[in-house]
């Protein structure tokens, strides 16, 4: 049975993150590398959830640390750079608050990588310090596929993988 996140019945979507979220933590268990550890991330969810067109990290840079560059992602191909404060990514990463865009053309300085992204959600991510290390990034073809329980159930997920 296929799971469409985007549901009528959002309890779905709670109990669908919160099963990949237990499968992820698991294959992780032991394993201390941050780059192992995003790429198991992107590729979990997005094989678990089938609407997630572009699933992925931008990281800071440690040579340019107001600038994020592409990390372990699954999807089409991503830009490489985008600096603190440009597009949704940027807005995350200088704000260190969550981003749910409905309608990306409406966002102002929207950076698109690839014009069939139409929403998306950008969760920043920080070590077990609080530093800001990363942002995660959902891209959907569909408008509005992101709500606030897409925001919730990321923001637990990077907590419990990266700062725990
Ligand atoms: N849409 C993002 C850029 C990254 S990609 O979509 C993969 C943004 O405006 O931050």
């Amino acid at each position: 049975m296929s799971y469409v996140a985007r549901s009528d019945r959002p309890a779905d979507k709670v109990a669908r993150y919160a099963e990949v979220e237990d499968e992820i933590l698991a294959v992780l268990d032991g394993e201390p590398n941050r780059t192992a550890r995003m790429a198991t991330v992107a590729s979990m969810l997005a094989d678990a959830f089938p609407q997630f067109f572009w699933t992925g990290f931008y990281v800071v840079d440690p040579e340019r640390p107001q600038e994020l560059v592409v990390g372990p992602y699954q999807g089409t191909l991503g830009c490489l750079r985008i600096p603190f404060g440009r597009g949704v990514c940027g807005a995350a990463a200088a704000s260190r608050t969550t981003q749910i865009v409905e309608d990306v053309e409406a966002f102002p300085g929207h950076i698109g990588c690839d014009s069939r992204s139409r929403s998306e959600v950008v969760v920043p991510v920080s070590d077990a310090s609080g530093a800001l290390i990363a942002v995660f990034d959902v891209d959907a073809t569909e408008i509005a596929a992101f709500d606030t329980v897409d925001a919730e159930a990321l923001e637990r997920l990077m907590t419990r993988v990266f700062a725990g």
